[in-house]
């Protein structure tokens, strides 16, 4: 069986081919990605009309290219997937509007997929995947949350921010940093050469005996030190400023992390999502997993940011595993605001 997998949730365009046989792990046969990272840079954030007509732009040309690489033709493919949400509403769209399309010419049929049941599945395309059950650290630019996963399908919220995101987070510390869009990145690749102990910031929620997170407060404490600062900070003190905001983020996702691993008694953590990108965060992880004798899962690197791969993986494990019955009913909706745990 194939699967091609469409992301158009937010700023990156993603086409995926994977091929599963039975009851094995599916395999990922060709993807392609195009960023617009450029284009909304401009802007310092994503434009969502103009997201929504690059999707449309590119989403033909990837689908062509994946087929080409995996050397497959798309009367081959058995499955349409996409993202049906959450996401922006115009972009999510496309993706839902060629897929189903797709399955009409084809005579195939399509499902949508939750983006964020993408990032948790996408660590069971690495070379070390994960079994079920385990914690997973969902960490993305909209979205932090600590989930319990019984098996595909079956996801219970265990804790989730209260208002800012941990990508979030990143992000808006790094605007008010100087820094680019999309600010995780940079932030991450200043933080390399600052102290990290060199500004006390807080840690919020760190101890309220909970599962859930605050980012919101570190964000204007950041403010603060940057008005602190002046207009021309040198750049030890700003590399000291992102690595001290880095290291805030990074505690108390570990922390909580941790404490729910604990709770839980499972013995395996899944951290995926952009954020799961940081190398700090991987660092740390590693190191407190490795005392508390659990192991921890990633998905690859090039997949931690959205992609085509996992919204392809995450319908082959809802058909394998009886979730989802594909149908050849067309009609479709998306839906911007979704939670992981209503599906
Ligand atoms: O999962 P993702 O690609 O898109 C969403 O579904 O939101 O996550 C994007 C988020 C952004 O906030 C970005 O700044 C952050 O992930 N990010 C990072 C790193 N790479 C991406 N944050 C910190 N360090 C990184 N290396
Ligand atoms: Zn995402």
């Amino acid at each position: 069986m194939q699967v091609l997998g469409i992301e158009s949730s937010c700023d990156e365009t993603g086409v995926a081919l994977i091929r599963w046989h039975g009851q094995a792990l599916p395999e990922l046969r060709a993807h392609a990605l195009y960023s617009q990272v450029d284009m909304h840079q401009a802007y310092g954030g994503v434009v969502p009309e103009l997201a929504s007509r690059d999707h449309i732009r590119r989403v033909l040309p990837l689908a062509r290219q994946v087929l080409a690489e995996a050397g497959s033709r798309l009367d081959e493919v058995d499955l349409l997937a996409y993202t049906r949400g959450p996401g922006l509403a115009g972009a999510l769209l496309i993706g839902a509007g060629v897929g189903c399309a797709l399955a009409a010419a084809l005579g195939r049929p399509v499902l949508g997929v939750h983006h964020l049941e993408g990032h948790l599945l996408s660590p069971f395309l690495s070379a070390d995947p994960p079994q079920f059950p385990f914690v997973a650290l969902l960490v993305s630019g909209g979205h932090t949350q600590l989930m319990r996963v019984q098996a595909v399908g079956r996801y219970e919220l265990l804790g989730e921010t209260i208002d800012d995101a941990a990508g979030e987070a990143f992000d808006k510390s790094a605007k008010l940093l100087g820094l680019g869009y999309p600010g995780g990145p940079a932030l991450a690749r200043l933080a390399m050469s600052g102290d990290a102990l060199a500004f006390a910031l807080p840690r919020p929620l760190l101890h309220s005996g909970d599962l859930d997170f605050s980012f919101a407060g570190l964000k204007t404490a950041v403010l603060t030190q940057v008005r602190r600062l002046g207009a021309a900070p040198s750049p030890q003190q700003r590399a000291d400023l992102a690595a001290s905001t880095q290291a805030a983020i990074v505690e108390v996702l570990v922390k909580k992390s941790m404490r729910a691993l604990r709770d839980t008694g499972l013995p395996r953590l899944v951290v995926a999502g952009g954020v799961g990108a940081n190398l700090a965060l991987r660092a740390q992880l590693h190191d407190a997993c490795t005392r508390a004798g659990v192991r921890v899962h990633y998905p690859e690197l090039h997949l931690c940011s959205d992609n085509g791969a996992m919204i392809a993986l995450a319908a082959a494990m809802r058909v394998q595993s009886g979730c989802a019955n594909p149908l050849c009913d067309l009609t479709f909706e998306v839906r911007p605001r979704w939670a992981l745990d209503a599906i």
